[in-house]
């Protein structure tokens, strides 16, 4: 769907026809269902910021042709992702006071599908006064924070070619910055606001006034912004497991979603991420050392700790 459906929807009322918006006791099988996946592991979190739209929203902005959606768990983001089990398309649905954000994935989505980039298809974008929806083909297989430790080691090397190629995109033809000079100043607003969830810290940071870690960050930013400089690449900016489609009968990235932070920015900011949140499903330190090992010498790196510390810190202070 191109952004002409924006201009069409734009400031006008959605009707709600014969959309069917479950919040609960709904009829058609669960996304867990559709993709056979295992439960979900409790997976290093970050907060997003973003509080659930409501039904009414919900009812007002998902298309009105015939589709059943019911709620996404796993997702970061709670009720404002819904699926269509009679179509198999993702809504994600935003208060008006976020369109930006959702308008900014939407202009990623499309811009990495036409790089050859696996990624979910842009179906609709939807506006009116009360928020936006943006809704995306669904992609089958599995988020790979849901496969056990065998299934991650065996589709690493996909994901590592994924990341791989993203980051081999050529900078100048982005037009989106994802770097410091973008995230600085959201970390600065959320540490002011005192919109830090202490849970999505680094464990070793939990008690540390987020000030401090703030102040620790200010003090490195020279130097994190000359890496930055020298060594610029695409990143997808959000590189958690959960955004990470995976088919486990063939071991391949099926897809990179949830876009809405794609830009240039230093690829320790997703190396940091995609590391720390495997870490959740390898079962102890020396098999998590091993695939950190294993992804360096594929993607072709010497792995820097405090790099990846510098981004792991930052990151929870941005939502
Ligand atoms: N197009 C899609 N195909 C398959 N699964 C999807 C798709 N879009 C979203 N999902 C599922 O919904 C979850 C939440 O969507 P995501 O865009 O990552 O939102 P959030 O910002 O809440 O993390 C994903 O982790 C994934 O499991
Ligand atoms: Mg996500």
């Amino acid at each position: 769907m191109t952004h002409g459906t924006d201009a069409r929807t734009r400031g006008t009322r959605v009707p709600c026809s014969s959309t069917r918006w479950s919040p609960r006791d709904c009829r058609c099988s669960t996304p867990e269902a559709f993709t056979a996946v295992l439960p979900a592991r409790n997976v290093t979190r970050r907060h997003h910021g973003r509080v659930s739209v409501s039904s009414s929203i919900l009812a007002e902005l998902l298309p009105p042709d015939s589709g059943e959606w019911v709620p996404v768990t796993g997702g970061e983001s709670g009720a404002s992702v819904v699926y269509d089990c009679v179509q198999q398309r993702y809504a994600k649905v935003f208060a008006s006071n976020l369109v930006p954000e959702l308008a900014a994935e939407r202009d990623r989505i499309v811009w990495l599908h036409e790089t050859g980039i696996p990624g979910a298809a842009l179906l609709d974008w939807r506006e009116s006064d009360a928020g936006a929806c943006l809704v995306t083909r669904a992609v089958p297989g599995v988020p790979a924070n849901r496969l056990e430790a065998p299934a991650l080691q065996r589709v690493w090397p996909s994901v590592v070619a994924t990341v791989q190629a993203v980051h081999g995109l050529a900078t100048d033809r982005c037009p989106f910055d994802g770097g410091l000079e973008q995230m600085m100043p959201l970390a600065r607003a959320g540490v002011a606001e005192g919109r830090v969830i202490v849970e999505f810290l680094p464990e070793a940071l939990q008690y540390t006034p987020p000030a401090q870690i703030l102040e620790q960050i200010e003090g490195e930013l020279p130097d994190r912004l000359a890496q930055e400089r020298a060594q610029l690449v695409v990143c997808h900016g959000d590189l958690c497991l959960p955004n990470i489609l995976v088919d486990p009968s063939t071991d391949q990235v099926n897809a990179l979603i949830d876009l809405g932070r794609l830009g240039t920015a230093d690829p320790y900011a997703d190396i940091a991420l995609l590391l720390a949140t495997a870490r959740d499903t390898w079962p102890d330190e020396e098999t998590a050392r091993r695939a950190d090992q294993d992804f360096a010498e594929k993607y072709g790196t010497e792995l820097d700790p405090e790099r990846q510390d510098f981004y792991l810190r930052l990151d929870p202070l941005t939502w």
